[in-house]
């Protein structure tokens, strides 16, 4: 009998402490629903004392999950512990995590405490959070440069306090795979109530470890891995879900553990979080990387042809790849394509959002000669990306470029129900249609990121752009797509210039 690994997704927390991926509220809520599709055990949604953004989206997020757990960060101090109850309170089944340093640098140059005050504060810490739920969880952070003997004292202290999960954190991505390994193995014999607790892994990237960290951590007793979709997180990132996942589930031979994890959702997942934060997925990451499945060499795909497993230890199907599937055509109905979404697991909150979804794939399709499962997605992500105040929106577009002229954009905007003309050249059309936007928007604000990527094969794909913009310390990523990257482009411009007007959007992730 396997035991049940819990996969604990913190791309919502630790994932948007990357530079630049902050995510609204509607954009976690999303994420929230692709990682209950795929049947993640718990969802850590943020930190609800960083910002009443970050505090009002985890609550949201616990008032529609259903299936997951809901966890919120907090320090080891009262007010934190308090807003984290308070944010996950209508949850199903809520956790509050809380943390505090137990390294010697830690405890001397940042907390400037004394290591027995660490542990009555990480006691207390645990006892607050008892008050709101009895899913507790505490982590003794940079626990990867902590004395063992120190760590110990406190684990048995907060086990006994009433932590049900403790989390063994190498936050600075400093171990490597058997020095981690032998620590969890030391620590579950060496504390004394080991037994009445989830043993837990938290891996930074630093040293390109934080996968091979975890699973050493797995073979060694935790049965709760901490990752996140993509590797997202601070710094170099976290253990990544989908290569725990697989790995665990390929190599059934050697780990002792299953997780419920609904593996076709992986590919989803991690094209939704690419488009939310704006962070590309290299062509060569593992699973999710689009060339993951792909074979060059002729030698490698004559095996593959004449026996799969020659050269594949996955199946691309079985982690969500179902490239340049063909979806729909011009003439599917609008009860073919509300098929498509059920079946692609795409809510639609109501007919009015379905009929307009259905009228832009008509217009796409007039484009467009196939429709490929990936459009759909991103045609839906697109009608989701709208924020509360949709300020900015497009209406018409004219681009002009030709050797040796200036680029010329000329739009036509409604800006909060008034439609206005702007007009500007450019070093390029994207760049003259963002500078018209800005002779309405004047909006000061500086563009951190521009990036393109193409949905599909083929020149007829359609571009996915994201704008990263930041103004007064606020970071917002803005999306759009379109067969015509240009509109795509100012799309996505004006998405992120209407998240910036929403006054529920949290100034910085990290705190
Ligand atoms: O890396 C870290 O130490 C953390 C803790 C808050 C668990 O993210
Ligand atoms: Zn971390």
């Amino acid at each position: 009998m396997s035991d049940h690994l819990i996969i604990f997704d913190t791309t919502m927390r630790d994932g948007e402490q990357s530079p630049g991926a902050s995510m609204s509220k509607d954009d976690k809520l999303r994420i929230a629903r692709q990682l209950e599709r795929m049947r993640v055990d718990v969802i850590e949604a943020g930190f609800a004392a960083a910002s009443p953004g970050d505090f009002e989206s985890i609550k949201a997020i616990a008032e529609v999950i259903k299936d997951s757990t809901i966890c919120s960060l907090s320090r080891a101090n009262e007010n934190d512990i308090r807003r984290a109850g308070e944010a996950i309170k209508p949850a199903n089944r809520g956790r509050v995590h809380t943390f505090i340093a137990t390294s010697p640098i830690h405890m001397q140059m940042k907390l400037r405490m004394e290591p027995e005050q660490v542990i009555e504060q990480a006691v207390k810490a645990v006892q607050w959070a008892r008050q709101y739920t009895d899913d507790v969880e505490f982590s003794p952070e940079d626990a990867g440069r902590s004395e063992p003997d120190f760590l110990c004292r406190v684990l048995e202290a907060v086990i006994n306090a009433g932590a049900r999960t403790v989390n063994i954190a190498d936050t600075v991505g400093y171990n490597i795979p058997h020095v981690w390994g032998a620590l969890f193995k030391t620590l579950r014999e060496r504390v004394p109530n080991a037994d009445k607790a989830v043993w837990s892994t938290h891996c930074h990237n630093d040293l390109g470890l934080a996968v091979a960290n975890s699973l050493s951590a797995v073979l060694n007793g935790a049965r709760q891995v901490e990752c996140t979709i993509n590797g997202l997180g601070e710094r170099a990132g976290n253990a990544s879900l989908e290569e725990i996942v697989m790995a665990v589930r390929t190599r059934k031979d050697l780990f002792p553990v299953e997780t419920r994890i609904d593996a076709t959702q992986i590919v989803p997942s991690s094209r939704l979080v690419s488009q939310i934060t704006g962070y590309v997925v290299q062509p060569n990451k593992a699973v999710v990387g689009a060339n993951a499945f792909a074979h060059e060499s002729g030698i490698h795909q004559d095996g593959v042809l004449k026996h799969r497993e020659t050269y594949e230890i996955m199946r691309a199907e079985d982690v969500g790849w179902n490239a340049n599937k063909l979806s729909l055509g011009k003439l599917s109905g609008r009860n073919a394509f509300k098929t498509k979404l059920a079946e692609l697991g795409i809510d639609v909150a109501s007919e009015e959002q379905l009929n307009a979804a259905f009228a832009r794939f008509k217009e796409l399709a007039d484009k467009k000669r196939e429709i490929f499962d990936e459009d759909i997605q991103a045609l839906m992500s697109d009608e989701a990306v709208g924020p509360e105040v949709e300020h900015y929106k497009l209406v018409s577009t004219m681009f002009h470029s030709e050797t040796g002229e200036l680029p010329q954009a000329k739009l036509t905007l409604s800006a909060g129900g008034t439609e206005c003309r702007a007009e500007s050249s450019g070093s390029g059309p994207v760049d003259a249609a963002f500078k018209a936007i800005e002779t309405v928007a004047n909006s000061g604000t500086e563009l951190l990121l521009y990036s393109v990527n193409a949905i599909t094969t083929g020149t007829d794909a359609q571009g996915e752009v994201t704008v990263r913009l930041a103004k007064s310390g606020r970071v917002v990523n803005g999306m759009g797509a379109d067969t015509d990257i240009v509109v795509a482009s100012a799309k996505a411009y004006l998405n992120a210039l209407n998240k910036l007007q929403s006054v529920h959007e949290r100034i910085n992730p990290q705190l």
